[in-house]
């Protein structure tokens, strides 16, 4: 075992969950200086490892030995006093603290925040130092998702990481963010930095690092295997046990009348501010219109304002000869327009409800579900079984909670309950954003049949890898404008990519 402070090995972790075995005698390692990727399909126990190493879980068996010493962490304050920080998928800054300030929080020693202006100084020389620039005092909330990340992993820097766990880091970047993250990892690996790289996208993963460890149902199914001797097709098929294609088989698009018409769309954010400016966009049946942009440039408010979550300040929306406006019975719409939710937890579910229950929320005011004033116990039961089968959700029966389902699943669950019911129109924010080869395949493939069925989708989503597959046009949003459209055929990526981040590019 090496006695590099940079090093780690985990050995015989086992980590349980009520019904799941989250980590079973798990083994993992890396050597100093290495970008490991650590893969597996949704639920794999990929995040509850590195959460162990992080010092955020206590496993029930294992040893962890970090530069040849073991260690027992009872805190992420142990693991990165031992050198060992994570930056997780969901970042944890306090949005109305500044840069410098969100350095220090929880550090417990507060004769640091007598000396901001030191702390300033040093978030800039290192931010020169990795290539990671971000102005010190700015807030939080001022900054995008790409900055927000540079400052959770300046964070770890400036706490002293040494091993550095990234766990999904590109889901929620432009791919000129991901370039300069990849140059910014590079370059800690040179100073002997070792990060522990999650991802679910093959092509990245095959680019930056050097070895990789497959995980499946909370076993190692893969150990160590040097990226330079696998290919992704290889990587996809020990993740999830079978071929995956990487191409949706899709017939050209047929659109039809136009069912979605939004003209001048005017709406504010939740802080009161305008999040669309006079925005402008028609779907038409059988067509899926991609929306490509970086978080936060009013994708959000567009999705909640079409479906009736959030109130227009101006402008017109009609849905076929519909108007959609503070009049619209949205409940009476009911399964005609489907949703899916970026937040899959908060909005497009309820946690605590059952499969069952979750599958029936657009759909319990009719029969057969409704009986009179009560609900059809069978029947949503027999609705549960038929979708669960169809759409392949996996899980321990209808009855678990769905909190308990991995991501994969709960957002099959969502869909399956959105596109049953035969939409018109449908409105998928992100729909397989964190999700795995297989069931990314998978929700592709629900989206292109509903296409087929008819349906107008718009789409959501900042994968132009998605886009550029699924849509038939595409347009990008900035500030809370559209910024060019374009038949798919023809856009760039390269382009788009430029656009997403506000270059004005002439088409
Ligand atoms: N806090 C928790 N309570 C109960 N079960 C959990 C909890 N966290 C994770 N699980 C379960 O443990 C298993 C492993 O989950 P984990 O989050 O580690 O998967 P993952 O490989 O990171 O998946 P993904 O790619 O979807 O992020 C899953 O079955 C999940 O449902
Ligand atoms: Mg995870």
């Amino acid at each position: 075992m090496t006695e590099s402070p940079n090093a780690f090995e985990m050995r015989g972790i086992v980590k349980r969950f009520p019904r799941v075995m989250a980590n079973d005698h798990v083994d993992f390692a890396c050597r100093p200086g290495e970008v490991h990727a650590l893969l597996g399909e949704n639920g794999a126990g990929k995040s509850t490892l590195m959460n162990v190493l992080a010092g955020l879980y206590r496993p029930e068996a294992g040893e962890i030995f970090v530069g040849g010493q073991r260690v027992a962490f009872r805190s992420p304050q142990d693991a990165i006093a031992h050198g060992i920080g994570m930056v997780h998928q969901h970042f944890m800054l306090v949005a109305t603290h500044s840069v410098a300030e969100n350095m220090v929080l929880g550090l417990n020693r507060p004769r640091f925040f007598l000396n901001l202006s030191r702390v300033e100084e040093q978030v800039t020389a290192l931010g020169e130092q990795y290539g990671l620039t971000v102005n010190p005092r700015a807030k939080i909330w001022e900054l995008s998702v790409g900055e927000q990340q540079r400052v959770e992993v300046l964070k770890m820097l400036f706490r002293g990481a040494k091993i550095l766990i990234l766990d999904e880091p590109t889901a929620v970047l432009t791919p000129q963010e991901v370039e300069t993250l990849f140059h910014t990892l590079r370059d800690m690996t040179k100073r002997g930095h070792t990060i522990v790289f999650i991802s679910h996208k093959l092509d990245e993963v095959v680019a930056i690092s050097d070895r990789v460890t497959v995980m499946r149902r909370g076993k190692v199914t893969a150990a160590h295997v040097p990226s330079r001797e696998t290919t992704k097709a290889q990587l996809a098929k020990l993740m999830v046990g079978r071929e995956i294609l990487f191409q949706i088989e899709k017939k050209k698009a047929q659109p039809g009348k136009v069912v979605l018409l939004v003209e001048h769309l005017y709406a504010d954010n939740d802080r009161g501010l305008p999040a669309l400016r006079d925005l402008s966009l028609q779907v038409r049946a059988g067509e899926i219109l991609g929306i490509a942009g970086v978080a936060g440039n009013g994708q959000r408010e567009l999705a909640e304002v079409l479906t009736g979550l959030r109130h227009a300040v101006g402008g017109k929306m009609m849905f076929g000869d519909i108007p959609l406006d503070r009049h619209t019975s949205w409940l009476n719409l009911g399964q005609k327009l489907a949703h899916i939710p970026e937040d899959r937890a908060a909005v497009g579910s309820v946690p605590g409800l059952s499969v069952a229950e979750n599958l029936i929320l657009k759909c319990f005011h009719r029969p057969p579900i409704a009986a009179g004033w009560s609900i059809n116990r069978a029947a949503v039961h027999q609705n549960a079984v038929r979708l669960v089968g169809e759409y392949q959700i996996t899980m321990p029966s209808v009855d678990t909670p769905a909190r308990m389902l991995s991501g994969g699943n709960l957002q099959k669950v969502i869909l399956a309950r959105e596109t049953s019911g035969h939409p018109e129109l449908m409105i998928a924010v992100h729909p397989t954003r964190g999700l795995d080869v297989g069931a990314t395949e998978a929700v592709q493939n629900i989206l292109i049949r509903q296409r087929d069925a008819g349906a107008a989708i718009l789409l959501i989503s900042e994968d132009l890898d998605e886009l550029l597959s699924l849509t038939y046009r595409l347009a990008v949003i900035y500030e809370g404008r559209l910024v060019g459209e374009m038949p798919t055929k023809d856009a760039e990526i390269h382009t788009v990519g430029l656009m997403m981040a506000g270059t004005k590019v002439d088409a």
